[in-house]
């Protein structure tokens, strides 16, 4: 089924320029992109019935590449700790609860429904070690639509003991969300929108018998991996003590499988430098950017513009709840923000530009999922309908417009969703 919309479209196949069509044409066939132009006569497929969206904006849907769906209830409270305590303290006896399904269900749904509302229509989540409610909360993202790669995550050590589990439970419990995954998507050119993925919470809540095992899942069953590295002074000098025999705490990773055997995303990496970002380099790890988050726990401030410099992948993260804002758009603003202070503080690189942050949320983390965020063709079609009608007052350039959205808009303007070339509509709460 072909379809053309017609709308001012925005999108970034660079880094460093934004496309502008005024008043283009996007042809959209299985859900992907097959031409644009702004030349209806000139598009392939150009018979096709055209959507026209009229004077709004038309721009790739956003991707969040590290997000915690069990800390949706501690989004925007317990900012007064640094990550150790706040984890302890804060963190591990809210996903205590996620044993019961019931309340799983209740948070859940809503997490995702304000996923779908701020336009993020693929996400890296983390859940927590309960199989059930992790299984749940992947059957919702189907349920929606959305793109979700979902974490079971892997815990036996440093934490209560009601988030530990054994090694041979976490390994069935991820073998039955596996043969669970791959529901029919009517589609076979595409994977399953909803996979799961592999998630060691990080290496101080792992015993090396756990990281070994997840390595080993994930080789086995082809599956992404994703973890936190090198976000917070105290915790590196805590991986230190526990893996005396890596040289770095990438390099822990590494020795387990872990670092980019396969597709591999690692969130924050604030304090990553050197041999580990030698290692990342070669090994193609994604870095997941949180800045929201790295400023609410007190982590420091990561080098973006370095390692963009230095040619690694990187993505935007809310990081909810370390970080407070699920609008990935706010993250860019809050990117270029920790950018240009680090830029004052460091006087060694320019700081991040509106396209910069727009292709990290975009191209470049939506590569994490397959060929999403761009609308090249072949690109599958996940974009956004924005209405900036009550922003736009004056004689803004379309790039003007973009811009005042980014930074004072939200889910009221966002009119249409579409992931994979379907319509999304608002996914129901209880
Ligand atoms: N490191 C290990 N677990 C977490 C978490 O839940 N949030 C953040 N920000 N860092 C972590
Ligand atoms: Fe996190």
């Amino acid at each position: 089924m072909k379809k053309i919309y017609k709308a001012h479209i925005l999108y970034t196949k660079e880094q460093n320029r934004f496309e502008v069509l005024e008043n283009g044409y996007i042809v959209v066939e299985d859900g992907c992109v097959v031409d644009i132009s702004t030349d209806l006569s000139a598009l392939k497929c150009s018979d096709a019935e055209v959507t026209d969206f009229g004077n709004r904006l038309l721009i790739p849907a956003m991707n969040d590449l590290h997000v915690h769906a069990p800390q949706y209830r501690n989004q925007g409270i317990a900012m007064d700790l640094e990550l150790l305590p706040w984890l302890q303290n804060y963190t591990f006896p809210e996903e205590m609860k996620y044993a019961d399904t019931a309340y799983a269900e209740r948070m859940y749904r809503r997490f995702v429904r304000d996923l779908w509302r701020f336009g993020t229509m693929r996400a890296s989540v983390f859940a927590t070690i309960h199989t059930e409610s992790t299984r749940l909360l992947m059957h919702l993202f189907q349920e929606a639509g959305m793109g979700a790669l979902v974490g079971k995550v892997g815990m036996d050590a440093c934490c209560p003991p009601k988030l530990r589990e054994s090694v041979e439970e976490m390994v069935k419990g991820y073998e039955s969300l596996i043969m669970d995954d791959g529901q029919p998507t009517g589609n076979h050119q595409f994977p399953p929108l909803v996979q799961p993925i592999i998630t060691p919470r990080f290496i101080p809540s792992c015993t090396p018998e756990m990281l070994r095992a997840c390595g080993q899942l994930a080789a086995k069953y082809h599956l992404p991996v994703q973890s936190h590295l090198s976000e917070n002074k105290d915790e590196i000098a805590l991986v230190r003590e526990l893996e005396p025999n890596s040289t770095c705490y990438g390099d822990a990773y590494n020795q387990y499988g872990l670092f980019g055997q396969t597709p591999t995303v690692m969130a924050h990496c604030v304090w990553t430098e050197g041999e580990e970002l030698e290692l990342m380099k070669r090994n193609g790890v994604v870095v997941a950017h949180c800045p929201t988050s790295n400023f609410n726990v007190a982590s420091g401030m990561a080098p973006i513009r370095r390692f963009l410099d230095e040619g690694l992948h990187v993505g935007l993260g809310s990081d909810i709840s370390g970080g407070h804002d699920l609008s990935i758009f706010q993250v860019m603003v809050y990117a270029i923000q920790v950018s240009k202070m680090y830029y004052q503080q460091n006087h060694e690189c320019p700081f991040l530009t509106l396209s910069e942050a727009f292709w990290l949320a975009t191209k470049s983390a939506g590569s994490f999922f397959g060929h999403v965020g761009s609308f090249e063709p072949g690109y599958e079609f996940d974009a956004l309908v924005i209405d900036d009608s009550d922003l736009n007052h004056d004689n803004y350039t379309l790039l003007e417009r973009l811009e005042r959205y980014i930074y004072l808009g939200d889910d009221r303007q966002i009119v249409h969703r579409f992931c994979r070339g379907n319509e999304i509509a608002e996914p129901e709460v209880s």
